[in-house]
């Protein structure tokens, strides 16, 4: 039986008041709450992300203990810049939209998590389900901005996790 995608994909991520996510192609902010949040949460699960924030990373490398699925229109990249897992099924590289669709219709997916940016999160946010989010009560000079009508529209606070005066970290369902 084909599994029904919506019901397992999970997005987690961070903004600021106004929606936004990132600057330069990085984190605008350090949290450390946040990201052993992340980290507790993503472990040994499998992280589905766009290339844009595969570089991000530190080192500009896949995540340890996480599957690591990339999404690029150019393989070549992938290859190029990590050739220590060409050969291991650690980085699946998802070409288009139609490849990741037919993998998260076919297997059974549990635990798969979508981490961004915003170009992944415009493809893939309508498949999710859950959402782990995390609010900085603060306003950071951005260029990558989440539209916040749709989460509004989309999600529901479940539960709060953690809050502190900078942060919330908040678990959300569909409405
Ligand atoms: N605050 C947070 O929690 C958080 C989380 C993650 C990221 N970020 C921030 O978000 C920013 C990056 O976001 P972004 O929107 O620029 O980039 P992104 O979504 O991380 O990656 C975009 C790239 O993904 C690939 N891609 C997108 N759609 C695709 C599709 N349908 N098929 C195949 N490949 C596809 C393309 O790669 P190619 O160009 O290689 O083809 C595209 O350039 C950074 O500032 C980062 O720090 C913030």
């Amino acid at each position: 039986m084909h599994m029904n995608i919506r019901s397992s994909l999970t997005a987690i991520f961070a903004m600021d008041q106004s929606g936004g996510i990132g600057k330069n192609n990085v984190l605008p902010w350090h949290y450390p709450k946040d990201l052993s949040h992340f980290k507790n949460v993503t472990n040994k699960g499998t992280i589905i992300m766009g290339y844009n924030t595969l570089v991000s990373l530190p080192n500009q490398k896949p995540l340890k203990n996480r599957s690591n699925i990339v999404l690029t229109r150019n393989k070549d990249k992938c290859i190029v810049n990590y050739p220590e897992y060409n050969d291991k099924p650690y980085v699946l590289v998802f070409k288009s939209e139609e490849e990741i669709m037919a993998v998260l219709k076919e297997q059974e997916v549990t635990n798969w998590f979508v981490i961004g940016g915003k170009q992944v999160f415009d493809l893939l946010l309508p498949y999710c389900k859950h959402m782990w989010l995390t609010i900085i009560k603060k306003d950071y000079d951005c260029d990558v901005k989440m539209d916040k009508k749709y989460l509004d529209e989309r999600f529901i606070l479940d539960h709060v996790e953690y809050e502190d005066d900078e942060i919330q970290i908040g678990y959300y369902k569909l409405k």
